[in-house]
């Protein structure tokens, strides 16, 4: 039984933080870009529909129902075989994975929030200044990465309360005021119209296996699914909450701020001739050079932007490291400062391997195959944990944890029409669609067109 819960405000707000991160403003945009746009983005929606909100529902459930770590929940849900599904909690550690390349990446952006005051003049300075500093500044990439760590875990370990809900009781706003504002700016440029057909012009044909897998995985990673972070938070929800409710306001919460930036941003690059397809440079490369064309307002606005990006990564960062440090607490009975230092501890040296896989010094013996250690990692986790670990959820709830129990919940929440509507999806079309992504990730089947 968690004795601090959150207020129903510091639980929406909490879970949309962790929701509203690096994938809504650094990542969609880019992948988007890459993918080719409006098929793109219409994949992604389908995605955020039919399975993201199902498998919220039921990651909610198990927290709401288990009121403890993931690994305790699913041990006490299940009503046999605890032993076994125990460690389907052990998705906890995929938070950790995560924030090795989160943790650096969110290192950048403090980095760029300094540089706001010396942009540069175009695209090519800004490519070669990003690269250099990617690929060869390491001291300045371990001290952002050692603050971004500091950071997370002296709000972590003041636990659900007095640090995260407090983080995101005064980030959140912010950052939603400032993208308002940087939308509403963008809705004056000419490359808004551009930027309104590049996402919602549904061309399909530019849509193949890879970008549908691709949205697939980012669905779950920007809704934070698959890794019991929001189940871990959802053990301190206050009792009577409304899961069907909040579970979709967290949903639109996530889904508009990522069309918002995703807008803006392109309203900026279209503006000035920008391609959108500059993969993860995209907001370090483009955006800059693009800012500086503004004068001093575009200085404002890209310590705005950064500012707001440094805040979404970080509410997004307290949620991937906290479900371990509740595993710590609850199993091994440590104190919450041990916990948080050991789950701290974990990503934030594994980080560090991934932030030398940039660099042009050690990036040869960190590249195994395709793709060097950041880039594993980040591909290991959106394309295969996370969704098995949705795949797990779906199924437990689904068909392990007794209907009565879901049903009697849950009915009185959704109506009956949509309590079927979302039974049947979690059943059959959440373990089917994701078994597709997993089975494709790990060779077993080949989806290509
Ligand atoms: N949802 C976060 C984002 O979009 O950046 C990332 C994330 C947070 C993924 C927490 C998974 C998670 F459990």
């Amino acid at each position: 039984m968690r004795i601090a819960k959150f207020t129903r405000l510091g639980f929406i707000l909490a879970a949309s933080g962790s929701a509203v991160g690096l994938g809504n403003i650094w990542k969609f945009p880019y992948i988007t870009g890459e993918y080719g746009g409006g098929a793109f983005v219409f994949v992604y929606l389908i995605t955020i529909a039919f399975i993201g909100i199902t498998i919220l529902i039921a990651e909610m459930l198990i927290g709401y129902l288990g009121e403890a770590n993931s690994v305790t929940s699913f041990e006490k849900l299940a009503p046999k075989n605890k032993k076994v599904w125990k460690y389907a909690g052990f998705m906890a550690f995929t938070g950790l994975m995560i924030l090795t390349f989160y943790s650096v990446v969110i290192g950048w952006i403090f980095n760029y929030i300094f540089k706001s005051f010396s942009l540069p003049s175009n695209i090519e300075m800004a490519e070669s200044e990003f690269n250099i500093f990617l690929s060869t500044d390491i001291t300045t990439q371990l001290a952002f990465h050692t603050i971004v760590f500091l950071i997370i875990i002296s709000i972590v370990v003041k636990g659900i309360k007095a640090g995260i809900e407090k983080l995101n009781l005064y980030l959140m706003p912010i950052l939603t005021f400032i993208l308002i504002g940087i939308f509403l700016y963008s809705l004056n440029l000419d490359g808004f119209s551009k930027s309104l057909e590049f996402m919602f012009n549904f061309n399909f044909e530019k849509l193949n296996s890879q970008a549908i897998l691709v949205a697939v995985g980012h669905a779950f990673f920007t809704i934070s699914l698959g890794m019991a972070a929001i189940m871990t938070y959802s053990a301190s929800i206050a009792k009577h909450t409304n899961i069907f409710r909040t579970s979709l306001v967290i949903v639109l919460v996530d889904t508009l701020i990522a069309l918002i930036a995703g807008l803006a941003l392109f309203a900026f690059l279209f503006e000035f001739g920008s391609e959108p397809s500059k993969g993860p440079g995209l907001v370090f490369i483009s955006l800059p050079a693009i800012f500086s064309e503004f004068g001093i307002f575009g200085n404002i606005l890209a310590l705005s932007f950064f500012i707001s990006l440094a805040f979404a990564g970080l509410t997004s960062a307290v949620s991937l490291l906290e479900p371990s440090v509740q595993y710590f607490i609850d199993r091994f009975k440590h104190s919450r400062l041990k916990a948080t230092l050991l789950s701290g501890g974990i990503f934030y040296i594994i980080g560090i391997i991934a932030l030398l896989a940039n660099t042009k010094n050690f990036g040869g013996n960190l590249t195994f195959g395709s793709k060097n250690f950041f880039d594993w990692i980040d591909f290991i986790t959106t394309a295969f944990l996370l969704p098995l670990g949705g795949i797990l959820m779906a199924i437990f709830v689904g068909y392990i944890i007794q209907k009565d129990r879901v049903k009697s919940l849950l009915e009185p929440q959704m109506g009956s029409l949509i309590f079927n509507i979302w039974l049947f999806s979690l059943r059959y079309i959440v373990p089917i669609a994701l078994s597709f992504v997993v089975l494709n990730e790990l060779g077993v089947i080949s989806l290509n067109f």
